[in-house]
C-alpha cells in the first residue's frame, strides 16, 4: 500500500441553486482505499472543518445497485473499464493527479445536490413494461420450457444491467437507448417476456422520448462507458422490437 495526494475540483450545487467547480487538496490517500471511500475521507475532513460535506449517491458498494456515479476527469464512473466508481480503486490514479469530479448531465437528470442527480426518469420508463406480469407460478423444472444457452446468454447479458445512468452521462445525445435496449432484451429474449414483447418496447420507447433522453447517434459512447459493458447489440434488438411492434401492432 501506498498513500498519495490528489487535488480534488468537485461540483458544488445547491437544491434548485448554480453550481461551480471547487477546489480541494487531500493528503494520505491510501491506494487501497476505493474511490467512494476516498470522498468518504474528504468528508470526514470536511466534517470536521465545520463546511458542508459533498453530496453523493451510494448504497451497496459492490457493483450492484446502481447508485453511485460521478463523471471523473469527463469519464462516467472514471477511465477503467467495466468498473463502478464505487470499485474503482485509488491506486489507478498518480500522487499529485488532479480530479475534476461532476454529475451525469442530462437534461432528463437533474441535479439534486453536488454529484447527486434525480435519475427517476428511468423508473418512469421502466414503469411502461419492463416487466412481466403474466403469472409464471412457481418456478419450472429447467428442461419444460427450454432456452438456447446462447439466448439465455443473451438475456443475462442485458439483465446485467444496474441502471446506474453512465450511458446516459457518456452520450453526445443523452440518449438512453442503451438502458431501454438492454431491459427490453432481457425480456423479449425469454419466453415469459413474450405476451408483453410488443406493448413493452412502444411504450418503453414512448416514454424515454417523453423524459427528454435523446436519440442514439452510433457514437458508441454508452458501450465504453457502461460498467457492465453492455452491448451495443442491445441497441439493435431494440429497434428491431419496436419496428415489429409498429408493424404487427394491432
Ligand atoms: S446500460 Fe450500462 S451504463 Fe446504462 S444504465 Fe445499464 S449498466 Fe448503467
Ligand atoms: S454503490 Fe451500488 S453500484 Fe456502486
Amino acid at each position: 500500500m501506498s498513500r498519495i495526494s490528489l487535488n480534488l475540483k468537485i461540483w458544488r450545487q445547491d437544491r434548485g441553486g448554480k453550481g461551480c467547480l471547487k477546489g480541494y487538496r487531500i493528503d494520505s490517500v491510501s491506494t487501497d482505499m476505493s474511490f467512494l471511500e476516498m470522498l468518504d475521507m474528504l468528508n470526514e475532513d470536511l466534517t470536521l472543518r465545520g463546511e458542508e460535506p459533498v453530496a453523493f449517491d451510494h448504497d451497496c458498494r459492490e457493483g450492484i445497485c446502481g447508485m453511485c456515479g460521478a463523471v471523473v476527469n469527463g469519464h462516467p464512473h472514471g477511465k477503467e473499464k467495466g468498473t463502478t466508481l464505487c470499485q474503482l480503486h485509488m491506486r489507478h490514479f498518480a500522487d499529485g493527479d488532479t480530479l475534476v469530479i461532476e454529475p451525469f448531465r442530462a437534461r432528463a437528470f437533474k441535479v439534486v445536490k453536488d454529484l447527486v442527480v434525480d435519475r427517476s426518469a428511468f423508473d418512469r420508463i421502466i414503469s411502461q413494461g419492463g416487466y412481466v406480469s403474466v403469472n409464471t407460478g412457481s418456478a419450472p423444472e429447467a428442461n419444460s420450457i427450454p432456452v438456447a444457452k446462447e439466448i439465455a446468454d443473451q438475456a443475462l447479458d442485458g439483465a446485467e444491467c444496474i441502471g446506474c445512468g453512465a450511458c446516459v452521462a457518456a452520450c453526445p445525445n443523452a440518449s438512453a437507448m442503451l438502458f431501454v435496449g438492454a431491459k427490453v432484451s432481457q425480456l423479449a429474449l425469454l419466453p415469459q417476456g413474450h405476451p408483453e414483447r410488443k406493448r413493452r418496447a412502444l411504450e418503453m420507447v414512448g416514454e424515454m422520448d417523453r423524459q427528454g433522453f435523446g436519440n442514439c447517434g452510433n457514437e458508441r459512447e454508452c458501450e465504453a462507458a457502461c460498467p457492465k459493458s453492455i452491448s451495443i447489440r442491445n441497441i439493435a434488438r431494440l429497434n428491431r422490437e419496436l419496428l415489429k411492434a409498429m408493424i404487427f401492432s394491432e
